[in-house]
């Protein structure tokens, strides 16, 4: 049962996308003050899942956490905001419910930090819309929510394979020698990516016709080898005479507003920007048709970055800092001037009182950014879903977004922003996994390997371990790094055998991704969402079943030579060092310690349960499917979910079959 409370006059965001009237019967659960703010008692067991990319473990209870889309590179336990805002949690134990909080500005959830028995939700103003669900179990939550906020975004089959992505790739001919290295060392890869160095001097929808002279023709080149060429397109758009995105953004009024009425001005890649007004539906469609620049080029995947959008400074901020740096540095620099002095610069970069000198045009009201601050990305990728589905009818086009809000899952993927190459990060990333999915995303991963600091050999084949399960599979570094594409380790060839295992488990994770975005399900669940009365299995924070048939146990630690493993039945454990070279092993139900060395991945397969294993090939597009044979308990079958990749609407070319072993 869903029941929808409205508060105030709500903005409306679009994150639910069914009609559902307006409850009766007082808000259960919480107790409102009726000023945006929402209180529960905690029982003691109580287990509070969800939030979408936070930060923490899987149970959000012990912190505070902000919904704030924010550039953090150097998130760690600490911060409170990350790019996305998901405002939807489950409250596990004495009583089972479902809350989203549809509220597209700042939000703070207190999740028993002040006071442990306590949660208290904030909005920053009491214009909102609730929802309370309950149900059977967590999973029909889920599936109720999900039923609500709409059908998950579904990539082309490619997208499931291997990409190669770094901040650093200058020219055309880096390009090519990361796909004939890829090609050389025979390791398997399906994309590679192009940041924001193929663009002349960072300015959207256009290549730098120096270092890239013929873009078409290098796609051309790499979709022969069936490699895709992947841009990254900002939300900021450079001021410059004469670059037609700025001057037809400017003459339209597709920019957001100053409180003069004037364009706003920030400053990103490029320095001084304006930022595409995408709340304006006129904005958004002349904004996405731009894309075309790229897909008449051969283009049929984008990430859309510093969407939240992400400001280094105002120039306002920016004249203001100086005139106090010049006061702060004309005389002895003691420990307050400092401290004034380093703090101003460094509060320059992503200044939350920025977002409330913009204002955007919603049906000619002018409404301030910081009340919607968190549906900039989301209406970015809109316009570029929206779009492409006129501009390339025939096909599926890969997209994914930094920021995003609940909604923006119809629209594309999301990574999960940028990390550090920390074996935190690795963990960190997995326990975002099922409370993304809960929240209707499904396309997503990390930056494997690590995007900030300098990789390791060890800690990037450990990556590739875990990420070789997530949808979105892709290495990607920051450019003054340590450079990490496989072939570059002198144990490459445990990578390659890592990559060629991905690609044997193609079929198991694009059938279990199409059963959980047709079916509003999860990908990737905690143990407990499937052993509810397993007290040990609530405990589990860094396991996650995938699909119906897997477990995943990721070695997420320096030197490790195994790990502990919980099994809340008994399942059998795979031991791969290559597609080619495993062993299986049945284990009771109870504690394991499972060594594993670095060459080697393991997984479980779950009692009774097989699973789809194809034969490794070198791209998506090569995968024989025919040479699909079960892996698991003998005497099993497999419900396989396959369309042909591409068709727009997958239902067009679906086909379920069963595998038997
Ligand atoms: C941002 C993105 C990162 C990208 C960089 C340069 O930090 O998150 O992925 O490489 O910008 O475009």
């Amino acid at each position: 049962m869903i029941q929808k409370y409205v508060y105030g006059h709500p903005f409306p965001t679009d994150a639910v996308v069914k009609e559902i009237e307006t409850a009766k019967e007082p808000l259960p659960f919480f107790e409102t003050d009726n000023q945006g703010s929402f209180t529960y008692t905690l029982a003691e067991d109580d287990i509070v899942y969800g939030l979408g990319e936070q930060i923490r473990g899987i149970n959000k209870r012990g912190w505070q956490y902000v919904s704030w889309n924010y550039d953090n590179p150097n998130h760690h336990e600490d911060t409170r905001s990350l790019y996305g805002s998901h405002n939807f949690i489950i409250v596990c134990g004495k009583v089972t419910f479902g809350a989203f909080f549809d509220y597209p500005g700042k939000m703070e959830f207190d999740i028993g930090y002040t006071r442990r028995d306590t949660m208290q939700i904030k909005a920053a103003k009491n214009d909102l819309t609730v929802y309370i669900i309950t149900g059977e179990n967590e999973k029909d939550i889920v599936k109720q929510f999900r039923g609500i906020i709409g059908r998950s975004y579904i990539p082309p089959l490619w997208a499931f394979g291997y990409g190669q992505s770094r901040w650093g790739y200058k020219n055309e001919a880096d390009i090519r020698e990361v796909a004939a290295k890829y090609k050389a060392a025979g390791i398997p890869l399906d994309s590679i990516y192009l940041d924001i160095d193929y663009m002349e001097r960072y300015k959207d929808f256009t290549v730098d016709e120096e270092r890239f002279p013929d873009l078409k023709g290098l796609a051309a080149d790499m979709q022969a080898e069936g490699i895709h060429l992947v841009p990254i397109i900002d939300a900021g758009v450079k001021i410059e005479d004469g670059y037609s995105v700025y001057e037809e953004g400017v003459e339209k009024n597709y920019f957001c507003k100053n409180a003069e009425g004037g364009d706003f001005v920030g400053a990103v890649w490029p320095g001084r920007v304006h930022f595409p007004d995408f709340l304006q539906p006129e904005a958004r469609d002349w904004f996405g048709k731009k894309y075309a620049v790229l897909t008449e080029q051969g283009i049929d995947g984008f990430w859309n970055d510093m969407n939240e959008p992400a400001i280094f400074y105002t120039e306002d901020r920016l004249a203001d800092t100086c005139a106090e740096i010049e006061k702060l540095t004309a005389g002895n620099m003691g420990i307050d001037e400092y401290f004034a002095f380093t703090g101003m610069v460094a509060g320059l970069n992503g200044n939350i009182g920025d977002y409330d000198k913009f204002y955007h045009n919603v049906n000619g009201q002018m409404v301030k950014h910081s009340e919607v601050h968190n549906l900039y990305g989301m209406n970015m990728t809109r316009s570029a879903n929206e779009a492409l589905r006129e501009i390339c009818p025939d096909k599926r086009t890969l997209f994914f977004s930094r920021s995003s809000y609940v909604g923006a899952h119809r629209y594309g993927g999301i990574w999960q922003g940028d990390n550090k190459s920390w074996w935190s990060h690795i963990l960190q990333s997995m326990q975002q996994l099922p409370a993304l999915n809960m929240a209707g995303f499904l396309f997503t991963g990390s930056d494997t390997g690590g995007f900030g600091c300098d990789t390791t050999e060890d800690l990037m084949l450990r990556w590739l371990q875990y990420s070789l399960f997530t949808p979105l599979f892709r290495n990607h570094s920051a450019d003054g790094t340590r450079e990490q594409e496989l072939y570059r380790f002198s144990n490459a060839d445990a990578a390659g055998n890592m990559i060629r295992i991905r690609y044997s488990l193609v079929p198991y994770l694009y059938s279990e991704f199409l059963k959980a975005a047709l079916r509003d399900e999860m990908m990737f669940r905690p143990l407990a969402f499937d052993f509810a009365d397993d007290a040990d299995a609530k405990q589990v924070d860094d396991q996650l079943l995938l699909g119906n048939e897997l477990m995943i146990a990721p070695i997420y630690k320096q030197n490790a030579k195994g790990r502990y493993v919980y099994l809340p039945e008994e399942m059998m454990l795979v031991r791969m060092r290559s597609d080619e070279d495993y062993e299986t092993e049945i284990l009771p139900k109870g504690h394991h310690y499972v060594p594993a060395e670095l060459n080697e991945l393991v997984f479980f397969i779950r009692n009774q349960k097989a699973i789809p294993f194809a034969k490794a090939a070198k791209n998506t597009a090569e995968t024989d499917w025919n040479t699909v044979r079960l892996l698991g308990y003998s005497g099993c079958s497999y419900e396989m979910y396959a369309d042909n990749g591409t068709s727009p609407n997958p239902e067009d070319s679906l086909t379920v079959s069963v595998i038997e072993k």
